[in-house]
């Protein structure tokens, strides 16, 4: 085990900051870059990779989007926004594709392939005029009462989307504070105006905002609950009874 480099990472975790007040600064596009490739290689469901990143650094743009913000300041002020989207239809768009690389990479053996093959479009697909979905919300529960069944995106896509996006999103923050930037991820928004000013097609949904840039220094306290009261040993304990 590497405890320097463990040490390193949790002051990297603990010093990260929402942070609301940034200078006017613009950010070099190759630093966005680097943060971007942070976020690309944060893992996701069969590696689909289903999260876009729409990044706005004009000012007229910024302005704009801060409005189906909630009018919240760090959008308009910070050097740049990185919007990240999900996408709902990633599956059509190129599930072959990045199969096709993983087993060009040995990520994919022939076994895994097939069970990829038959079970990620069952489990996605919506069926005709979307309504494939139907069947799998009411059956899914049903076989549940038999055997283990995994949870089926073509009725939750959204939480599935959520999870993807969090994480690219919290790989991006932390190489932005790495680099000695800040961000504040956000979810006060208008989704359905945020995609309108992004101009986003059909299937593609804004999930989390995040200004970044150079923080205007301000003392700010961090905090959390105790680690004791969130961790539960084998199976869940109630922290909160009494007695
Ligand atoms: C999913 C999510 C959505 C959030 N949305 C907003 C937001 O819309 N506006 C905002 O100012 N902060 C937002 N925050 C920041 C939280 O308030 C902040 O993470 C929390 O208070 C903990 O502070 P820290 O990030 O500095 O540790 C959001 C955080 C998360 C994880």
């Amino acid at each position: 085990m590497n405890s320097d480099k463990l040490k390193a990472f949790l002051d990297l975790a603990q010093s990260r900051r929402s942070v609301r007040d940034f200078k006017p600064d613009a950010l070099p596009g190759e630093v966005i870059g680097q943060l971007l490739e942070a976020a690309r290689w944060a893992p996701s469901g069969y590696n689909l990779q289903p999260v876009h990143f729409v990044v706005v650094t004009a000012p007229g743009q910024k302005a704009v989007l801060r409005r189906a913000c909630m009018d919240q300041r760090q959008v308009s002020e910070a050097g740049a926004v990185v919007v990240f989207v999900g996408d709902r239809d990633v599956v059509k768009r190129h599930f072959d594709a990045v199969l096709a690389m993983d087993i060009e990479g040995g990520a994919v053996n022939e076994a895994y392939e097939k069970l990829l093959r038959k079970y990620v479009p069952l489990a996605f697909s919506t069926g005709p005029m979307g309504l494939g979905w139907l069947w799998k919300a009411t059956l899914a529960p049903l076989m549940g009462c038999f055997t283990s069944v995994p949870g089926m995106p073509a009725v939750h896509r959204r939480y599935w989307l959520a999870k993807q996006v969090g994480l690219s999103a919290m790989n991006f923050m932390l190489a932005a504070h790495a680099a000695g930037l800040a961000s504040c991820p956000m979810e006060g928004f208008d989704t359905r105006r945020v995609g309108r000013v992004l101009g986003l097609p059909g299937g593609m949904e804004a999930m989390l905002v995040v200004p970044v840039g150079y923080a205007v220094e301000t003392e700010r306290v961090k905090t959390r609950l105790p680690l004791a009261s969130l961790v539960h040993e084998e199976r869940w304990v109630d922290k909160n009874r009494k007695g």
